[in-house]
Protein backbone atom coordinates (compact mmCIF):
# COMPACT_ATOMS: atom_id res chain seq x y z
CA UNK A 1 0.00 0.00 0.00
CA UNK A 2 1.37 3.03 -0.91
CA UNK A 3 1.07 6.68 1.13
CA UNK A 4 -1.24 9.35 -0.86
CA UNK A 5 -2.39 12.46 0.29
CA UNK A 6 -6.43 12.83 -0.38
CA UNK A 7 -7.74 16.52 -1.24
CA UNK A 8 -11.02 16.95 -3.93
CA UNK A 9 -12.14 20.03 -3.11
CA UNK A 10 -15.19 20.01 -5.46
CA UNK A 11 -18.56 21.03 -3.95
CA UNK A 12 -21.32 18.89 -4.98
CA UNK A 13 -24.88 20.32 -5.09
CA UNK A 14 -26.94 16.15 -5.72
CA UNK A 15 -29.99 15.98 -5.99
CA UNK A 16 -33.43 17.09 -7.73
CA UNK A 17 -34.03 20.93 -7.62
CA UNK A 18 -30.36 21.78 -6.65
CA UNK A 19 -30.23 23.96 -9.69
CA UNK A 20 -31.96 26.54 -7.43
CA UNK A 21 -28.25 27.37 -5.91
CA UNK A 22 -26.77 27.95 -8.98
CA UNK A 23 -26.94 31.45 -8.69
CA UNK A 24 -25.86 31.84 -5.33
CA UNK A 25 -22.67 29.80 -6.23
CA UNK A 26 -21.47 31.33 -9.30
CA UNK A 27 -22.07 34.90 -7.55
CA UNK A 28 -19.56 34.00 -5.38
CA UNK A 29 -16.95 34.09 -7.98
CA UNK A 30 -17.96 37.63 -9.39
CA UNK A 31 -20.47 38.54 -12.00
CA UNK A 32 -18.81 37.59 -15.36
CA UNK A 33 -19.91 34.53 -16.56
CA UNK A 34 -18.82 32.61 -19.59
CA UNK A 35 -21.70 29.85 -20.03
CA UNK A 36 -20.35 26.40 -22.13
CA UNK A 37 -22.16 24.15 -23.78
CA UNK A 38 -22.26 21.53 -26.31
CA UNK A 39 -25.25 20.56 -29.55
CA UNK A 40 -28.00 22.31 -27.59
CA UNK A 41 -29.56 19.44 -25.79
CA UNK A 42 -29.80 21.78 -23.12
CA UNK A 43 -32.42 23.52 -24.61
CA UNK A 44 -34.41 20.78 -25.35
CA UNK A 45 -34.38 19.46 -21.66
CA UNK A 46 -34.97 22.95 -20.03
CA UNK A 47 -31.65 23.49 -18.08
CA UNK A 48 -30.60 26.45 -20.22
CA UNK A 49 -33.81 28.17 -19.36
CA UNK A 50 -33.27 27.31 -15.66
CA UNK A 51 -29.87 28.48 -15.85
CA UNK A 52 -30.98 32.13 -17.39
CA UNK A 53 -33.42 32.33 -14.79
CA UNK A 54 -30.88 31.95 -11.77
CA UNK A 55 -28.70 34.58 -14.38
CA UNK A 56 -31.52 36.60 -13.97
CA UNK A 57 -32.63 36.52 -10.23
CA UNK A 58 -28.46 36.91 -9.22
CA UNK A 59 -28.03 39.98 -11.89
CA UNK A 60 -24.85 38.29 -13.32
CA UNK A 61 -23.70 38.68 -16.95
CA UNK A 62 -23.71 36.19 -19.33
CA UNK A 63 -21.31 34.85 -22.38
CA UNK A 64 -22.01 31.96 -24.19
CA UNK A 65 -19.63 29.29 -25.79
CA UNK A 66 -21.84 26.99 -27.52
CA UNK A 67 -21.65 24.13 -30.37
CA UNK A 68 -18.48 22.10 -28.45
CA UNK A 69 -17.84 18.63 -29.78
CA UNK A 70 -18.03 15.33 -28.43
CA UNK A 71 -14.80 14.66 -28.59
CA UNK A 72 -14.19 18.47 -28.11
CA UNK A 73 -11.85 20.23 -30.54
CA UNK A 74 -8.88 22.34 -29.21
CA UNK A 75 -10.04 25.01 -31.50
CA UNK A 76 -13.23 25.72 -29.14
CA UNK A 77 -10.80 25.86 -26.02
CA UNK A 78 -9.06 29.01 -27.76
CA UNK A 79 -12.65 30.36 -28.76
CA UNK A 80 -13.33 30.25 -24.68
CA UNK A 81 -9.99 31.59 -23.87
CA UNK A 82 -10.84 34.75 -25.91
CA UNK A 83 -14.36 35.47 -25.25
CA UNK A 84 -13.03 35.01 -21.43
CA UNK A 85 -10.24 37.63 -22.28
CA UNK A 86 -12.44 40.35 -24.30
CA UNK A 87 -14.79 40.03 -21.24
CA UNK A 88 -13.15 39.98 -17.75
CA UNK A 89 -15.12 36.62 -17.12
CA UNK A 90 -14.92 35.59 -13.66
CA UNK A 91 -16.35 31.79 -13.84
CA UNK A 92 -17.18 29.28 -16.54
CA UNK A 93 -20.01 27.63 -15.97
CA UNK A 94 -19.87 24.49 -18.12
CA UNK A 95 -23.37 22.68 -18.60
CA UNK A 96 -22.70 19.29 -20.55
CA UNK A 97 -20.99 16.18 -20.47
CA UNK A 98 -17.60 15.11 -20.58
CA UNK A 99 -16.63 17.05 -23.45
CA UNK A 100 -18.23 20.13 -22.84
CA UNK A 101 -16.47 20.15 -18.94
CA UNK A 102 -13.12 18.97 -20.37
CA UNK A 103 -13.03 21.83 -22.89
CA UNK A 104 -13.56 24.41 -20.18
CA UNK A 105 -11.33 22.92 -17.97
CA UNK A 106 -8.73 24.63 -20.56
CA UNK A 107 -10.67 27.25 -21.21
CA UNK A 108 -10.16 28.58 -17.45
CA UNK A 109 -6.89 27.65 -18.03
CA UNK A 110 -6.26 29.35 -21.32
CA UNK A 111 -8.24 32.72 -20.27
CA UNK A 112 -5.95 32.66 -17.25
CA UNK A 113 -2.63 32.94 -18.72
CA UNK A 114 -0.40 33.99 -21.86
CA UNK A 115 0.08 30.31 -23.64
CA UNK A 116 -0.30 31.66 -27.47
CA UNK A 117 -1.73 27.95 -28.38
CA UNK A 118 -3.62 25.56 -25.52
CA UNK A 119 -2.41 22.32 -27.76
CA UNK A 120 0.77 23.06 -26.05
CA UNK A 121 -0.72 22.04 -22.97
CA UNK A 122 -1.33 18.61 -24.39
CA UNK A 123 1.87 17.86 -25.84
CA UNK A 124 4.33 18.65 -22.80
CA UNK A 125 5.24 22.17 -24.11
CA UNK A 126 3.51 24.72 -21.61
CA UNK A 127 2.01 24.02 -18.19
CA UNK A 128 -1.21 25.18 -16.96
CA UNK A 129 -0.26 27.23 -14.09
CA UNK A 130 -3.30 28.81 -13.23
CA UNK A 131 -7.08 28.91 -14.14
CA UNK A 132 -10.27 30.73 -13.63
CA UNK A 133 -13.15 28.84 -11.44
CA UNK A 134 -15.15 26.07 -13.23
CA UNK A 135 -18.28 25.36 -11.96
CA UNK A 136 -20.08 22.16 -13.77
CA UNK A 137 -23.89 21.21 -14.26
CA UNK A 138 -23.22 17.49 -15.22
CA UNK A 139 -25.73 16.44 -17.95
CA UNK A 140 -24.80 13.11 -18.54
CA UNK A 141 -23.21 10.22 -15.99
CA UNK A 142 -19.99 9.04 -17.50
CA UNK A 143 -16.55 10.68 -17.36
CA UNK A 144 -16.17 12.00 -14.35
CA UNK A 145 -15.17 15.12 -15.38
CA UNK A 146 -17.30 16.86 -13.10
CA UNK A 147 -14.92 15.81 -10.14
CA UNK A 148 -11.93 15.13 -11.75
CA UNK A 149 -9.05 17.34 -12.72
CA UNK A 150 -8.27 16.41 -15.92
CA UNK A 151 -9.42 16.42 -19.71
CA UNK A 152 -9.17 15.20 -22.94
CA UNK A 153 -8.85 16.90 -26.35
CA UNK A 154 -8.51 16.54 -29.71
CA UNK A 155 -6.72 18.01 -32.73
CA UNK A 156 -8.10 17.35 -35.64
CA UNK A 157 -5.34 18.74 -37.87
CA UNK A 158 -2.94 16.21 -36.11
CA UNK A 159 -5.30 13.73 -35.67
CA UNK A 160 -4.36 13.46 -32.00
CA UNK A 161 -6.38 13.01 -29.24
CA UNK A 162 -4.62 13.71 -25.49
CA UNK A 163 -5.04 14.22 -21.99
CA UNK A 164 -3.56 16.33 -19.70
CA UNK A 165 -4.40 18.07 -15.99
CA UNK A 166 -3.82 19.64 -13.48
CA UNK A 167 -5.45 20.10 -9.97
CA UNK A 168 -6.02 23.69 -10.02
CA UNK A 169 -8.45 22.56 -13.08
CA UNK A 170 -10.73 20.53 -10.96
CA UNK A 171 -14.59 22.33 -10.69
CA UNK A 172 -15.07 23.96 -7.53
CA UNK A 173 -18.56 22.93 -7.47
CA UNK A 174 -20.31 20.22 -9.89
CA UNK A 175 -24.53 20.51 -9.98
CA UNK A 176 -25.60 16.56 -10.29
CA UNK A 177 -29.42 16.78 -10.62
CA UNK A 178 -30.11 12.85 -12.01
CA UNK A 179 -33.16 14.34 -13.27
CA UNK A 180 -31.08 16.00 -16.22
CA UNK A 181 -29.90 12.96 -17.33
CA UNK A 182 -33.68 11.58 -18.07
CA UNK A 183 -32.95 13.01 -21.58
CA UNK A 184 -30.07 11.52 -22.20
CA UNK A 185 -30.73 8.53 -25.46
CA UNK A 186 -30.11 4.67 -24.50
CA UNK A 187 -26.89 4.54 -26.64
CA UNK A 188 -25.20 7.61 -24.92
CA UNK A 189 -26.63 5.54 -21.61
CA UNK A 190 -25.12 2.75 -22.48
CA UNK A 191 -21.83 3.94 -23.94
CA UNK A 192 -21.59 6.33 -20.49
CA UNK A 193 -21.96 3.50 -18.28
CA UNK A 194 -19.65 1.16 -20.17
CA UNK A 195 -17.08 4.13 -19.66
CA UNK A 196 -17.93 4.12 -15.99
CA UNK A 197 -17.19 0.31 -15.89
CA UNK A 198 -13.89 0.72 -17.66
CA UNK A 199 -12.68 3.65 -15.28
CA UNK A 200 -13.04 1.20 -12.44
CA UNK A 201 -11.54 -1.94 -14.57
CA UNK A 202 -8.63 0.33 -15.30
CA UNK A 203 -8.09 0.27 -11.58
CA UNK A 204 -9.40 -2.77 -10.38
CA UNK A 205 -7.12 -4.69 -12.89
CA UNK A 206 -4.01 -3.59 -11.90
CA UNK A 207 -1.45 -5.89 -9.95
CA UNK A 208 -0.05 -2.39 -8.06
CA UNK A 209 -3.90 -1.96 -6.55
CA UNK A 210 -3.74 -3.64 -3.12
CA UNK A 211 -5.96 -1.79 -0.98
CA UNK A 212 -8.16 -4.66 0.58
CA UNK A 213 -11.40 -1.69 1.45
CA UNK A 214 -11.09 -0.32 -1.94
CA UNK A 215 -10.83 -3.39 -3.76
CA UNK A 216 -14.46 -3.87 -1.96
CA UNK A 217 -15.71 -0.66 -2.81
CA UNK A 218 -15.09 -1.16 -6.40
CA UNK A 219 -16.97 -4.12 -6.83
CA UNK A 220 -20.07 -2.37 -4.93
CA UNK A 221 -19.59 0.30 -7.95
CA UNK A 222 -19.50 -2.18 -10.39
CA UNK A 223 -22.54 -4.17 -8.84
CA UNK A 224 -24.53 -0.85 -9.42
CA UNK A 225 -23.46 -0.49 -12.77
CA UNK A 226 -24.54 -3.69 -13.52
CA UNK A 227 -27.96 -3.47 -11.78
CA UNK A 228 -28.76 0.31 -12.60
CA UNK A 229 -26.98 0.52 -16.38
CA UNK A 230 -29.45 -1.51 -18.02
CA UNK A 231 -32.60 -0.27 -15.90
CA UNK A 232 -31.83 3.06 -17.18
CA UNK A 233 -31.66 2.26 -20.12
CA UNK A 234 -35.04 0.84 -20.44
CA UNK A 235 -36.66 3.27 -18.10
CA UNK A 236 -34.84 6.68 -18.90
CA UNK A 237 -36.83 8.54 -16.15
CA UNK A 238 -35.82 5.75 -12.99
CA UNK A 239 -34.56 8.42 -10.69
CA UNK A 240 -33.04 6.03 -8.79
CA UNK A 241 -31.14 4.05 -11.46
CA UNK A 242 -30.31 7.66 -13.03
CA UNK A 243 -29.29 8.46 -9.27
CA UNK A 244 -26.51 5.96 -9.10
CA UNK A 245 -25.14 5.89 -12.37
CA UNK A 246 -24.52 9.82 -11.59
CA UNK A 247 -22.79 9.33 -8.24
CA UNK A 248 -20.71 6.02 -9.53
CA UNK A 249 -19.68 8.07 -12.63
CA UNK A 250 -18.10 10.68 -10.54
CA UNK A 251 -16.54 8.12 -7.76
CA UNK A 252 -15.01 6.17 -10.26
CA UNK A 253 -12.66 8.39 -11.06
CA UNK A 254 -12.30 11.70 -8.60
CA UNK A 255 -8.69 9.75 -7.12
CA UNK A 256 -10.44 7.83 -4.21
CA UNK A 257 -10.15 4.06 -5.08
CA UNK A 258 -6.55 5.21 -7.33
CA UNK A 259 -5.39 5.87 -3.65
CA UNK A 260 -1.89 7.73 -4.41
CA UNK A 261 -0.28 7.72 -7.49
CA UNK A 262 -1.66 6.59 -10.55
CA UNK A 263 -1.55 3.24 -11.79
CA UNK A 264 -1.06 3.21 -15.59
CA UNK A 265 -3.92 2.69 -17.56
CA UNK A 266 -4.61 -0.17 -20.15
CA UNK A 267 -7.87 0.33 -22.50
CA UNK A 268 -8.45 4.13 -22.74
CA UNK A 269 -4.92 4.72 -24.57
CA UNK A 270 -6.35 2.42 -26.66
CA UNK A 271 -9.51 3.79 -26.68
CA UNK A 272 -8.22 7.07 -27.69
CA UNK A 273 -6.30 6.33 -31.21
CA UNK A 274 -10.26 4.93 -31.74
CA UNK A 275 -11.99 8.20 -30.91
CA UNK A 276 -8.72 10.17 -32.55
CA UNK A 277 -9.22 8.28 -35.86
CA UNK A 278 -12.82 7.91 -36.29
CA UNK A 279 -13.93 10.20 -34.13
CA UNK A 280 -16.34 7.25 -32.42
CA UNK A 281 -17.97 8.01 -28.77
CA UNK A 282 -15.82 6.83 -26.25
CA UNK A 283 -17.83 4.83 -23.66
CA UNK A 284 -18.41 2.45 -27.29
CA UNK A 285 -14.32 2.02 -28.11
CA UNK A 286 -14.15 1.22 -24.43
CA UNK A 287 -16.76 -1.34 -24.41
CA UNK A 288 -15.44 -2.90 -27.36
CA UNK A 289 -11.92 -2.75 -25.85
CA UNK A 290 -12.25 -4.22 -22.18
CA UNK A 291 -13.72 -7.92 -22.73
CA UNK A 292 -10.83 -8.40 -25.34
CA UNK A 293 -8.21 -6.74 -23.24
CA UNK A 294 -9.94 -9.02 -20.31
CA UNK A 295 -8.77 -11.89 -22.18
CA UNK A 296 -5.72 -10.94 -23.60
CA UNK A 297 -4.15 -10.25 -20.59
CA UNK A 298 -5.97 -13.58 -18.09
CA UNK A 299 -2.73 -15.43 -16.95
CA UNK A 300 -0.96 -17.56 -14.40
CA UNK A 301 -0.08 -14.36 -12.54
CA UNK A 302 -3.80 -12.64 -13.16
CA UNK A 303 -6.03 -14.93 -12.89
CA UNK A 304 -6.77 -14.43 -9.28
CA UNK A 305 -8.07 -10.46 -9.81
CA UNK A 306 -10.33 -12.17 -12.02
CA UNK A 307 -11.37 -14.65 -9.79
CA UNK A 308 -12.45 -11.86 -7.26
CA UNK A 309 -13.80 -9.80 -9.90
CA UNK A 310 -16.49 -13.00 -10.80
CA UNK A 311 -17.18 -13.99 -7.31
CA UNK A 312 -17.89 -11.08 -5.58
CA UNK A 313 -19.39 -9.14 -8.70
CA UNK A 314 -20.87 -11.49 -11.18
CA UNK A 315 -21.54 -14.15 -7.65
CA UNK A 316 -19.72 -17.06 -10.00
CA UNK A 317 -19.44 -20.11 -7.61
CA UNK A 318 -15.82 -20.14 -5.97
CA UNK A 319 -15.23 -23.70 -5.75
CA UNK A 320 -14.79 -23.67 -9.63
CA UNK A 321 -11.71 -23.81 -11.09
CA UNK A 322 -9.95 -20.52 -11.30
CA UNK A 323 -9.44 -20.14 -14.47
CA UNK A 324 -12.99 -21.85 -15.22
CA UNK A 325 -14.68 -18.33 -12.85
CA UNK A 326 -12.27 -16.07 -15.29
CA UNK A 327 -13.85 -17.31 -18.04
CA UNK A 328 -17.27 -16.85 -16.94
CA UNK A 329 -16.20 -13.57 -15.69
CA UNK A 330 -15.44 -12.40 -18.81
CA UNK A 331 -18.65 -14.13 -20.38
CA UNK A 332 -20.68 -12.35 -18.04
CA UNK A 333 -19.08 -8.89 -18.95
CA UNK A 334 -19.66 -9.50 -22.67
CA UNK A 335 -23.08 -10.63 -21.53
CA UNK A 336 -23.36 -6.98 -19.89
CA UNK A 337 -21.99 -4.82 -22.15
CA UNK A 338 -23.23 -6.28 -25.54
CA UNK A 339 -27.06 -8.15 -24.30
CA UNK A 340 -27.85 -5.98 -21.56
CA UNK A 341 -26.65 -2.57 -22.48
CA UNK A 342 -26.82 -3.39 -26.15
CA UNK A 343 -23.91 -1.83 -27.70
CA UNK A 344 -22.31 -2.81 -31.02
CA UNK A 345 -19.63 -5.59 -29.84
CA UNK A 346 -17.14 -4.93 -32.58
CA UNK A 347 -15.04 -2.10 -34.23
CA UNK A 348 -15.79 -3.70 -38.02
CA UNK A 349 -19.52 -2.66 -37.18
CA UNK A 350 -18.76 0.72 -36.25
CA UNK A 351 -16.68 1.38 -39.34
CA UNK A 352 -12.94 1.40 -37.76
CA UNK A 353 -10.88 -0.32 -40.71
CA UNK A 354 -8.19 -2.84 -40.16
CA UNK A 355 -5.48 -1.30 -42.32
CA UNK A 356 -5.25 1.32 -38.98
CA UNK A 357 -4.50 -0.95 -36.56
CA UNK A 358 -0.85 -1.03 -36.57
CA UNK A 359 -0.78 2.86 -36.41
CA UNK A 360 -3.66 3.60 -33.56
CA UNK A 361 -1.67 0.57 -31.71
CA UNK A 362 1.60 2.69 -32.13
CA UNK A 363 0.08 5.86 -31.10
CA UNK A 364 -1.13 4.16 -27.90
CA UNK A 365 2.02 3.16 -27.12
CA UNK A 366 3.48 6.69 -27.64
CA UNK A 367 4.53 7.25 -23.82
CA UNK A 368 7.76 4.86 -23.40
CA UNK A 369 7.16 2.33 -26.38
CA UNK A 370 3.87 0.10 -24.22
CA UNK A 371 1.10 0.43 -21.99
CA UNK A 372 2.63 -1.15 -18.50
CA UNK A 373 -0.71 -1.69 -16.71
CA UNK A 374 -1.86 -4.36 -15.56
CA UNK A 375 0.20 -6.25 -18.50
CA UNK A 376 2.69 -4.71 -19.80
CA UNK A 377 1.29 -4.36 -23.87
CA UNK A 378 3.56 -3.73 -26.55
CA UNK A 379 2.60 -2.57 -29.83
CA UNK A 380 2.11 -6.13 -31.54
CA UNK A 381 -0.13 -7.05 -28.14
CA UNK A 382 -2.63 -3.77 -29.15
CA UNK A 383 -2.58 -4.90 -32.52
CA UNK A 384 -3.70 -8.39 -30.93
CA UNK A 385 -6.44 -6.68 -29.09
CA UNK A 386 -7.81 -4.51 -31.53
CA UNK A 387 -7.96 -7.89 -34.14
CA UNK A 388 -10.03 -9.31 -31.42
CA UNK A 389 -12.15 -6.69 -31.58
CA UNK A 390 -12.94 -7.18 -35.55
O1 LIG B 1 -23.78 18.28 -27.15
P1 LIG B 1 -25.13 18.06 -26.59
O2 LIG B 1 -26.23 18.60 -27.41
O3 LIG B 1 -25.22 18.48 -25.14
O4 LIG B 1 -25.39 16.46 -26.65
C1 LIG B 1 -24.54 15.53 -26.00
C2 LIG B 1 -23.62 14.79 -26.95
O5 LIG B 1 -24.18 14.67 -28.21
C3 LIG B 1 -25.41 14.43 -25.45
N1 LIG B 1 -25.95 14.76 -24.12
C4 LIG B 1 -25.29 15.11 -22.99
N2 LIG B 1 -26.14 15.30 -21.99
C5 LIG B 1 -27.40 15.11 -22.49
C6 LIG B 1 -27.26 14.78 -23.84
N3 LIG B 1 -28.33 14.53 -24.63
C7 LIG B 1 -29.55 14.61 -24.07
N4 LIG B 1 -29.73 14.91 -22.76
C8 LIG B 1 -28.70 15.17 -21.95
N5 LIG B 1 -28.91 15.44 -20.65
O6 LIG B 1 -24.54 13.32 -25.33
C9 LIG B 1 -23.55 13.39 -26.36
C10 LIG B 1 -22.20 13.04 -25.80
O7 LIG B 1 -21.75 14.03 -24.90
P2 LIG B 1 -20.24 14.03 -24.38
O8 LIG B 1 -20.05 15.16 -23.44
O9 LIG B 1 -19.32 13.92 -25.53
O10 LIG B 1 -20.16 12.62 -23.61
P3 LIG B 1 -19.28 12.12 -22.41
O11 LIG B 1 -19.75 12.67 -21.13
O12 LIG B 1 -19.23 10.66 -22.55
O13 LIG B 1 -17.83 12.75 -22.68
C11 LIG B 1 -16.92 12.13 -23.54
C12 LIG B 1 -15.60 12.88 -23.57
O14 LIG B 1 -14.94 12.88 -22.28
C13 LIG B 1 -13.63 12.32 -22.41
C14 LIG B 1 -13.79 11.38 -23.57
O15 LIG B 1 -12.55 10.99 -24.13
C15 LIG B 1 -14.64 12.19 -24.53
O16 LIG B 1 -13.87 13.11 -25.23
N6 LIG B 1 -13.18 11.73 -21.14
C16 LIG B 1 -12.89 12.55 -20.11
C17 LIG B 1 -12.39 12.08 -18.92
C18 LIG B 1 -12.03 12.95 -17.79
N7 LIG B 1 -12.26 14.23 -17.82
O17 LIG B 1 -11.50 12.49 -16.80
C19 LIG B 1 -12.12 10.67 -18.70
C20 LIG B 1 -12.78 9.79 -19.69
O18 LIG B 1 -12.12 8.55 -19.67
C21 LIG B 1 -12.83 10.32 -21.08
O19 LIG B 1 -11.61 10.14 -21.77
ZN1 LIG C 1 -13.20 6.99 -19.91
Amino acid sequence: MKNFVYSIPTKVYFGKGQLDNLGAELSSYGKNVLLTYGGGSIKKNGVYDKIMEQIRKYDLNVFELSGIDPNPRITSVKEGARICKENNVDVVLAAGGGSTIDCSKFICANAADDVEDPWDYFIGKAKVTKALPLVSILTLSATGSEMDCGGVLTNIETREKLGSGNPILRPKASFLDPTITYSVSKYQTACGTADIFSHICEVYFNLGSDFYMLRRFMEGMFKTLVKYGPIAVEEPENYEARANLMWTSSWAINDFIKCGDGIPWSCHPIEHELSAFYDITHGLGLAILTPRWMEYCLNEKTVDTYVEFGTNVFDIDPYLDKFEIAKKAIARTYDFLFNQLKLTDTLTKVGIKEEDFEKMAENACRNGGAIDGFVRLEKDDVVNILKMCK
